[in-house]
């Protein structure tokens, strides 16, 4: 199945939802919450693309990178690449109602299973699309990670036993989400978080606990503080708070002050294996993508998953060779123009 096929038939299947651009930008679904657009006039999705875009690689062929491996190992798991889906829930309020969360969510875990990468669940007002999400995951070995909306704690901590009985090997939670005022009116209230409350929630699990939305240098060493084992750099995607800057011009400075302290991964726009380089040369150890799952899936299921991974590892393998990097971890910003 070609990748250029899968998104052919994505349009049809989003009814309208997304229409599929050439490039996924944010721009022709601007303000489009629920749906598929970033919140307001769309500007937070849509430097998101704006700010990785500006940065350009220096191209580099007299060295010995003749083969580079792309592979790593994150939360004792060892991938074929630094790529993970993102969490992506809500199918049938933001994707247009054709298929359900269940087989979204299958075809995005068993793709990703089976092309060596690892897929991200999500948590949203409907507690069922949770279970959902989880007992597919558990189908498919609990060989995911899930993200939890920040509840009160005592009903974040509830849903870190489900997914930790499901056997995910990693939790987090999108704290990002605290301003969501859709869920306090599905009266399920969302809210900020103290360093001591995230402390409680780390806590109360032995899995590696993610903390995932944060766009500040203070934030990511409280996040440190609150011993959290990986931050997620990460605007949700555009979708929550409107005039935000792009992740690709907070990440170089949260890597400045907490790489090597805690896992950096990094969303917002990561469209191709190109973007992926530019995100780890600006400190991310592995990048979470959303929004082209949703096509790949929608217009090949499990199949398009597949051919969109395939895609990226080839694009990726090919400019790490064109930049001179034998490996992720040989990644650095000498790379970027
Ligand atoms: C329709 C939709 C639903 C989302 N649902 C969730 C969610 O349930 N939990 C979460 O942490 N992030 C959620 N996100 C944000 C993504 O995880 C991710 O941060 C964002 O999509 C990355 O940007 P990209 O789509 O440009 O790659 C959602 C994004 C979209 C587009």
């Amino acid at each position: 199945m070609k990748y250029k096929d899968v998104l052919k038939d994505a349009k049809g299947n989003l009814n309208k939802s997304c229409r599929v651009c050439p490039i996924c930008n944010g721009v022709a679904c601007a303000g489009e919450v629920p749906g598929m657009g970033g919140k307001g006039t769309g500007e937070a999705f849509k430097i998101n693309i704006k700010s990785l875009e500006a940065y350009k690689l220096n191209m580099r062929t007299i060295h010995d990178a003749k083969n580079p491996d792309t592979s790593l190992e994150l939360f004792g798991r060892k991938m074929d690449m630094p790529v993970f889906a993102a969490p992506v829930s809500g199918t049938t309020l933001n994707m247009g109602g054709k298929f359900s969360e269940q087989e979204y969510i299958s075809w995005v875990i068993g793709g990703c299973l089976e092309s060596g990468i690892f897929p991200m669940v999500g948590d949203t007002a409907v507690d069922s699309f949770l279970i959902t999400n989880l007992s597919e995951l558990e189908k498919q070995g609990g060989n995911g990670i899930a993200i939890i909306k920040p509840w009160k704690n005592e009903d974040v901590i509830a849903k870190i036993k489900l997914a930790e009985k499901a056997g995910v090997f990693a939790i987090g939670m999108d704290i990002d989400a605290c301003g969501l005022l859709t869920l306090a009116l599905a009266g399920k209230p969302v809210m900020p978080k103290t360093v001591e409350e995230i402390k409680e929630i780390v806590k109360s699990t032995k899995l590696p606990f993610i903390l995932k939305g944060i766009m500040t240098t203070d934030e990511a060493l409280l996040a440190v503080q609150a011993g959290v084992d990986a931050i997620v750099v990460s605007n949700h995607g555009g979708r929550v708070l409107d005039q935000t800057p792009g992740v690709a011009d907070v990440l170089k400075d949260i890597a400045g002050v907490v790489k090597g302290k805690v896992i950096i991964l990094a969303d917002g726009g990561v469209r191709s294996g190109v973007d992926i380089l530019k995100m780890i040369a600006l400190g991310a150890d592995a990048v979470l993508i959303g929004r082209p799952f949703v096509s790949a899936s929608f217009g090949g299921e499990k199949e398009g998953v597949k051919s969109y991974i395939e895609a990226l590892k080839s694009e990726l393998k090919s400019a790490m060779v064109l930049t001179g990097c034998k490996s992720i971890k040989n990644v650095n910003n000498r790379i970027l123009y």
